[in-house]
């Protein structure tokens, strides 16, 4: 059966068939799949629950004030912009964007995972402001340049087809995309396979080759964290904080950026 969509409250909304079906792979109503990693690991409520403070308490505080400052500088000011985040998990972007007067979307396939934003949106205050929708990332329910901008974190390194998922946002945006990666010669790949589910790692030239595939321009580009992120996640911050210094010590020297383990990259349309 094709997939149906209608539109409602200003927003494409599908009332078709097409949903996901398996763990690890979206099945595409029309007949195409992508995988995604760790889709199933997602979906459970205990994952969900504990995300946000395994990752971003102690020492990952450094991880989220760095991510948080990169989406800030490549949108811009961001007060009455209409944003859609792709990806949102539990909602970290999404809830600090409403917080600074944008008027987002945060869109993600898991459903424990959006609990979790919604449940952030309505302590901090922002709850009527912010829409949370359940979706996949490949078929974003909106109409062509439907955003002033659209981003996603920490979703790249999950996708196998992440060209798919580019062309994607690209489309339902009229201006920045934004997203990151973690590389592929950085220390990284120290602990990478040791990790549940692993990441995928992209070299320079497999983001140059992404951007080209997807029409997409560099418009600006910031490297980090020569000490990965699993480096801060299990440490004190008081420990943590004189390695962080020493870390961007290291990032604003001429090899900060050939050693930085993630990578934030702001473009646009390369046809506009
Ligand atoms: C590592 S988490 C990142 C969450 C958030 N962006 C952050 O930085 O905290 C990856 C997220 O991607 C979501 N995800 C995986 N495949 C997806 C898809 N096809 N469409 C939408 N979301 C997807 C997962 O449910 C999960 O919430």
């Amino acid at each position: 059966m094709a997939c149906r969509w209608r539109r409602a409250d200003d927003v494409w909304k599908q009332v078709g068939p097409c949903q996901p079906v398996s763990s690890t792979v979206l099945q595409l109503g029309c007949g195409r799949s992508h995988s995604v990693k760790g889709k199933e690991w997602y979906q459970a409520d205990e994952i969900a629950e504990a995300y946000d403070d395994k990752r971003f308490s102690g020492g990952g505080q450094f991880i989220d004030r760095r991510e948080k400052a990169a989406v800030l500088n490549a949108l811009g000011p961001v007060e009455e912009k209409s944003i859609l985040e792709v990806a949102c998990g539990t909602g970290r972007f999404t809830v600090m964007l409403a917080r600074e007067g944008a008027d987002v979307v945060g869109l993600d396939v898991s459903g424990p995972m959006l609990q979790q934003g919604k449940r952030k949106a309505a302590a901090t205050g922002v709850d009527e402001t912010v829409e949370f929708m359940r979706g996949d990332a490949a078929r974003l329910p909106f109409p062509d340049d439907h955003f002033d901008a659209v981003f996603a974190m920490r979703f790249f390194h999950l996708a196998d087809r992440p060209v798919t998922f580019l062309r994607e946002i690209k489309r339902v945006s009229k201006g920045p995309v934004l997203f990151d990666t973690f590389n592929s010669q950085s220390a990284r790949v120290v602990y990478n396979w040791l990790l549940p589910m692993g990441s995928r790692l992209y070299s320079r030239s497999d983001v140059d080759a992404l951007l080209a595939d997807a029409g997409l321009e560099l418009v600006d580009e910031k490297h980090d964290f020569v000490l990965p992120y699993g480096f801060y996640r299990g440490l004190p911050e008081s420990i943590a904080s004189p390695f962080r210094q020493v870390d961007e010590g290291l990032g604003s020297t001429g090899l900060g950026d050939a050693l930085a383990s993630v990578s934030y990259w702001q473009t646009t349309d390369a046809e506009e």
